[in-house]
């Protein structure tokens, strides 16, 4: 049994994000039609080992769960709301990751997982149109908020998570506007 085996289940890189973290320091660049949003956050993100699975009877891909919900300091109300999987593939030890937002758009990002002195480093990234890690969304934001890109990096080292990610967007006529979201969060 290695330290990322949770319950006979290897883990592997994701065996490190199991548990409940919160971070108040996040901060947020958003869309506005004559300008950019800054909003300052907290959150608290949710990470669950849910056991693996077996595709076409050859691949095998751990599962960790995630839910995470974000506060505008401001006001102190949910403004992002995001449900997903993290999946590892120790056969090309390859990481994925599924997430889903309440806006109708879905993504899969895909990447590594590397060490970067104490830090276990998790990098994905999806674009609309790629064959393999891809993002849908439905008709309206297609035309009118299209998500065309994806990158997210995550770093964990004991308790401190922290994690940095940029969403493409095209709105309100800008051309590949960078939505970034970070912050740094603490295993309660
Ligand atoms: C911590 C993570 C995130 C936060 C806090 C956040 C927050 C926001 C905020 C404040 C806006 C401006 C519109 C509004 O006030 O509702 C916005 C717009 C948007 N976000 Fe995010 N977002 C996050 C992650 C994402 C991700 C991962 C995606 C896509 C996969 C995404 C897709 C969009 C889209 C398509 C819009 C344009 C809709 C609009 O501005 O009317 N966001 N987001």
């Amino acid at each position: 049994m290695s330290e990322t085996t949770i319950e006979g289940i290897d883990y592997g890189p994701l065996a490190c994000l199991v548990g409940i973290w919160k971070g108040d320091s996040g901060m947020d660049v958003a869309p506005e039609p004559d300008a950019d949003e800054h909003n300052p956050y907290y959150e608290t993100i949710t990470f669950e080992a849910a056991g693996d699975v077996t595709n076409a009877e050859e691949q095998t891909l751990s599962v960790v769960r995630y839910h995470q919900v974000v506060s505008r300091k401001s006001n102190d109300k949910v403004f992002h709301d995001q449900i997903g999987y993290w999946l590892w593939d120790p056969a090309t030890d390859t990481v994925v990751q599924t997430l889903t937002i309440p806006r109708a758009v879905t993504l899969l990002a895909g990447g590594s997982a590397s060490r970067d002195g104490d830090e276990r480093v998790l990098e994905v990234a999806a674009s609309a149109g790629d064959s393999d890690w891809t993002i849908a969304q439905a008709p309206f934001l297609q035309s009118k908020a299209s998500t065309t890109g994806y990158k997210h990096r995550m770093s964990v080292a004991g308790d401190s998570l922290r994690y940095s990610q940029t969403t493409v967007l095209e709105i309100y006529g800008k051309h590949a506007y960078q939505h970034t979201d970070e912050n740094s969060l603490s295993r309660q």
